[in-house]
């Protein structure tokens, strides 16, 4: 079975012998980037060239980028998220196109890699009138000739979401699944940003899973981008050949190639083995698990999740360290925390109570030292730092889980509107109270909340936060100034704009939809709501369009106190049980689109938002979906 290693070299030596020249992967921390915090993709350090600067290395370029993901921290734990992960990049600066590309990668995946083209499946862009850009049935033709030399037959399907795949191999796809920017789909880029069509290959691990009958999509039609957990991209080639301008989409001067390849799905695929973690990079860290737990990964559900939740941070943090992202309570270093204290909790949940962080990223250190030689210089910094965040949090870890009991038993509330059960709430002063004296990150509150069938009251703990921070901001020392005075005012903007969504999805999809889950971080917002199906990328377009026009009418929100009875004539949806609170309550309204109970805290007008983006819609549980939105 081919190792990471030899994948790494394969990929690098083929596009040598095509003419490229490697370059090192970037820091996980951009450089000249302020616009974002970490390094998600192999293109963002190419922008400039992209755009027509000269590189260096020439018109070929091929490299193996290290790349983390924020987004999906709370998605690890299944058998394909990662926060950190490896992207094999190959480049054309206006050298070679499609036709090259095509050729080269599908010769790379089924000979070099000897994948079974039978399991590949493609996607290619369907177009889009609105912006002048055709449907690219270039590049469906020139995967089916690709696909002839090995005499499979190819059928091109559209709409595969509707009618299913047809006996098709090749499928067009909308803007949401085939188009590639910094920014995501067209109208969300700014201009001057560069974009283009994309098409990406899929991995099939086969019908017999029987996944797609499983799964909520049952009455729906299974396709490669379905989320059931048949397929898996592992590969991506944009088209970068478009550049938005005041007037619309512009040809750039030069017409680009992006590739983008997870390495370890690329792994999967060639075991496959549908558990990421299952790769050669993952062996003598699990092995170390293993014997500090004494227990085994697959030993059951909960185990193999948490040890899949430390594999991840540990591995991210290890590389974020070596890149500069040193624990703190700010920017990157604030996430570099967050993932070091989640382990550490995780650990604690598998029986781990002695320091253990250090021997898991001397694992890594080990696995990747060839590859990224900067972490056998940096070692001993790493080693370092992690044991100093993780003697720090083990001082008042216990002592906040104890903490954390006590609340548990104490804060019973009795009735609950959405299922007739009594429910326990952690009052926000109390996950404050865990984070300010137990360096309990919310998130990590939340978590260990909901593990235990509770909820904690956030807009409360966003509430404390503020006064403490005017506190403080007040006093000489100003000791938050900085990242979680974003951290606050960045949660404040996604409670606005929860409202916002909520009142969207029941203009769009109709008043029955109501709030089934929410939850807010500094950097998206995460919201469960009564739905039976998959959204369509036309009825998340509605609403992300719709979430924009009230941004951009820069309505005034305005919070009223009134009593119970007066509340429940104007509000438009009821998200929380009423009965739960005192006599006089709070109305948050936007305008007349919205009018909630809230507890707050809100911005003054929608006009703060900035840009609200839909970047993920996702099956929660039967009949209910999950949307996760950002504001950039
Ligand atoms: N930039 C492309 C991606 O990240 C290749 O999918």
């Amino acid at each position: 079975m081919i190792t990471s290693k030899e994948l790494r070299q394969k990929y690098l030596a083929f596009f040598i012998s095509k003419g490229h020249t490697v370059i090192p992967s970037a820091s996980l921390i951009p450089e000249n980037d302020p616009t974002t915090l970490f390094t998600s993709a192999g293109m963002q350090p190419m922008i400039p060239y992209l755009l027509g600067e000269k590189h260096p290395a020439g018109v070929r370029i091929t490299d193996l980028q290290k790349c983390f993901r924020t987004q999906d921290i709370d998605d690890v734990g299944d058998n394909r998220h990662t926060t950190f992960f490896e992207m094999l990049g190959n480049w054309s600066l206006g050298n070679y196109f499609k036709h090259e590309q095509i050729d080269w990668i599908y010769e790379f995946l089924t000979k070099e890699l000897e994948l079974d083209p039978q399991n590949l499946y493609i996607t290619c862009f369907r177009g889009k009138e609105e912006i002048g850009i055709p449907k690219d049935e270039e590049a469906a033709k020139l995967w089916q000739e690709q696909f002839k030399k090995d005499n499979i037959k190819t059928e091109i399907v559209d709409e595969s979401e509707v009618n299913g795949m047809q006996g098709g191999k090749i499928f067009y796809y909308d803007a949401y699944k085939n188009w590639w920017s910094r920014a995501g789909v067209p109208e969300n880029m700014p201009v001057g940003e560069p974009g283009g069509p994309d098409s990406e290959m899929f991995w099939d691990f086969g019908l017999e899973l029987g996944l797609h009958e499983a799964s909520v999509y049952k009455e729906k039609p299974c396709h490669v981008n379905c989320d059931c957990g048949r397929f898996m991209e592992i590969g991506n080639n944009v088209f970068m050949a478009y550049m938005k301008t005041e007037k619309g989409f512009q040809l750039l001067q030069n017409k680009n190639v992006d590739f983008g390849g997870g390495l370890e799905r690329i792994l999967a695929a060639k075991q496959n083995n549908r558990d990421v973690f299952s790769i050669d990079i993952f062996v003598t860290a699990i092995k170390k698990l293993e014997e500090l737990s004494s227990k085994k990964y697959h030993e059951n559900e909960k185990v193999t999740y948490a040890f899949r939740v430390i594999l991840d941070h540990l591995r991210a943090t290890t590389f974020l360290i070596a890149d500069g992202a040193v624990p703190s309570n700010k920017d990157q270093g604030y996430f570099t925390r967050r993932l070091i204290r989640r382990a550490v909790r995780y650990a604690r949940d598998l029986g781990i109570n002695q320091n253990f962080c250090a021997d898991i990223a001397s694992c890594y250190i080990e696995v990747y030292k060839d590859a990224y030689i900067d972490l056998i210089n940096k070692k001993e910094f790493i080693l370092n730092e992690l044991a100093i965040e993780e003697n720090k949090f083990r001082t008042t870890l216990e002592n906040g889980i104890k903490e954390f009991e006590r609340i548990r038993w104490g804060n019973r509330v009795a009735g609950d509107l959405s299922n007739g059960r009594e429910r326990v709430i952690v009052n926000g002063k109390m996950a404050f109270d865990l984070f300010q004296s137990y360096g309990f990150p919310l998130e990590m509150t939340i978590e260990l909340a909901k593990e235990n069938g509770l909820v904690v009251d956030v807009d409360e703990f966003n509430e404390e936060m503020k006064k403490h921070q005017e506190l403080s901001r007040a006093g000489a020392e100003q000791k938050f100034k900085g990242g979680l005075a974003d951290t606050s005012e960045m949660s404040t903007k996604y409670h606005t704009a929860t409202h916002l969504l909520l009142a969207s999805l029941r203009q769009i999809l109709g008043t029955d939809i109501v709030q089934k889950g929410s939850n807010i971080t500094a950097e998206r917002l995460r919201f469960d709501f009564n739905w039976p199906e998959k959204m369509t990328a036309e009825q998340i377009k509605a609403v992300e369009d719709l979430v924009n026009q009230k941004i951009t009418e820069k309505i005034p929100v305005e919070m009223k106190e009134m009593s119970k009875e007066e509340a429940k004539k104007i509000v438009t949806v009821l998200s929380f049980d009423l009965d739960k609170y005192g006599d006089v309550v709070k109305v948050y309204k936007i305008g007349e689109f919205s009018a909630e109970f809230c507890g707050g805290p809100h911005v003054v007008n929608t006009g703060e938002l900035g840009h609200f983006k839909i970047v993920k819609e996702e099956a929660s549980s039967a009949g209910v979906r999950r949307i996760k939105a950002i504001l950039e």
